[in-house]
């Protein structure tokens, strides 16, 4: 085995990248690589980028910027850009900051060790190709250490959508689902090491269609029921959605499935028709609430979380009240909101937009209502016995922290025995962000 090197991974934007990240610390170790949380004393640092909006990709270039500082003492240390900004400007990145090594695109981190190698030897290394082989086929194994008890699985990347606003087409690429056999492979994997909560991922992860062991396509619905029947996994998540892929067998499967949990998040992205027409969306508010409807039917308890735009070109008030009707009428347990942000290369970017003044005002009125909302489904809690999912040491002493059901986070005093089990609380008052608990009774009982 080669020298030890430490490996130092910086990840923003989605769920998909903290996945991405873990493989691609994997594919390095067989080159020598731990991973370590300190930039300081790394000998590589590989920042794992986000492009959905504007402020999140001019943030790399001023860390880029920074870490530049941390090399001028130290001509050894290598620094890499991987993720969603590598693959829409790698060659910008490389001409914009000359202290890079090395560019890869979200698709081609199996080509990791080699490209390590390369800049080794004194080179630059790029590479934001689409390749045709698949890289969850190329990546290493894991190494077979417990893990925390709650993971992420990638299970469908890359979107064929097409939002008019959005980056992910271009960063991810088409969509692609990885066979079943794999997927619960790498779940009872997983499971083996300690995992009791998986969030299956992809861009429209609803969307998924995998080759099955018997030869044919497996929808989403199918790989949850196979996962629901895995001895050991207590909960089943998945993110994220889009409300034309919400199949009838899906919605079905929240009503069946003991292990999947009742919450879902389903971006709508705007209330307006108009605005959802040019958007791309291809859904109408009424579509979208009438598939609320049919999964509330199927799991009354269940609790949605979406995202919204405010300020999509072209956006009027009376566009955005209907968006502040549309929320009104769902009731949303958690959600983001942003300012529509212009994407290089997407259809949106351009057209006319709408005054920065603007959109400032209206995501400061969504955000009140959908903060609004969020606290009093949060403090209903108050008094229900829900079960927890420890996750983690708490705040204080001798406090456990970890997740509900419909997943809020839950601080109680437990010993860490319970660390990694799933544990009926009953929830005594509501923070700011989480709920405080109490143990009730034996959790075997
Ligand atoms: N695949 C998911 C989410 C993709 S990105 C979906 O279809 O919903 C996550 C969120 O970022 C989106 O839901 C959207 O609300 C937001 N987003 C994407 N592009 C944006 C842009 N150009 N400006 C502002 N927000 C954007
Ligand atoms: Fe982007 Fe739309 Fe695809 Fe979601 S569905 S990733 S918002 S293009
Ligand atoms: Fe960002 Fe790429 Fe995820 S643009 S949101 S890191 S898919």
């Amino acid at each position: 085995m080669a020298d030890q090197k430490k490996l130092f991974i910086k990840t923003y934007g989605c769920q998909m990248n903290v996945y991405d990240s873990e493989r691609m610390a994997e594919a390095l170790g067989g080159s020598g690589y731990v991973a370590t949380d300190s930039a300081e004393d790394a000998d590589m640092i590989l920042l794992n980028t986000c492009h959905i909006r504007e402020k999140a990709a001019e943030k790399i270039y001023s860390e880029l910027g920074r870490l530049k500082e941390l090399k001028l003492n130290r001509p050894d240390l290598k620094i890499g850009v991987a993720g969603c900004v590598a693959q829409a400007e790698g060659a910008e990145i490389m001409r914009r900051q000359p202290a890079v090594d090395l560019v890869v695109g979200p698709q081609s981190y199996h080509r990791l060790p080699q490209m390590e190698a390369d800049i080794r030897s004194g080179g630059r290394a790029l590479d934001t190709d689409f390749p045709a082989e698949d890289k969850f086929d190329h990546l290493a194994s894991r190494p077979k250490a417990q893990r925390g008890p709650s993971a992420f699985l990638t299970v469908q990347e890359g979107c064929d959508k097409f939002c008019a606003f959005c980056v992910v087409p271009y960063t991810r690429g088409a969509e692609v689902s990885r066979p079943v056999a794999r997927v619960l492979d790498e779940a009872r994997d997983l499971v083996a090491r300690g995992v009791r909560e998986i969030t299956l991922l992809g861009q429209n992860v609803n969307a998924y269609h995998g080759l099955g062991p018997d030869g044919l396509d497996w929808g989403l619905a199918r790989l949850i029921r196979e996962l629901d029947r895995v001895p050991g996994l207590a909960r089943i998540r998945y993110t994220t959605s889009h409300p034309n892929d919400m199949e009838d067998d899906l919605i079905a499967a929240h009503g069946d499935c003991a292990a999947l949990m009742p919450y879902l998040h389903l971006p709508v992205q705007s209330g307006s028709d108009r605005v959802l027409k040019a958007m791309n969306r291809k859904h109408t508010a009424a579509d979208y609430l009438r598939v609320i409807a049919r999964i509330r039917a199927a799991r009354p308890d269940i609790l949605i979380s979406g995202d919204f735009i405010v300020g999509f070109p072209g956006e009027t008030e009376e566009d955005f009240q209907a968006t502040l009707a549309l929320v009104e009428q769902v009731g949303y347990g958690q959600c983001y909101s942003f300012k529509y942000s212009e994407r290089p290369g997407t259809p949106a970017a351009e057209r006319a937009q709408v005054d920065e003044d603007v959109k400032t005002d209206r995501l400061h009125r969504l955000q009140a209502l959908l903060t609004q909302q969020q606290t009093e489904i949060q403090n209903a809690m108050v008094g229900r016995v829900v079960n927890v999912l420890f996750e983690k040491p708490g705040r204080m002493d001798g406090q456990l922290s970890g997740k509900s059901d419909h997943l809020h986070a839950v601080h109680v005093e437990a010993p860490t025995d319970l660390l990694g089990r799933v544990v009926p609380v009953r929830i005594v008052a509501a923070v700011r962000n989480s709920l405080a608990g109490v143990l009730i009774g034996d959790p075997d009982a």
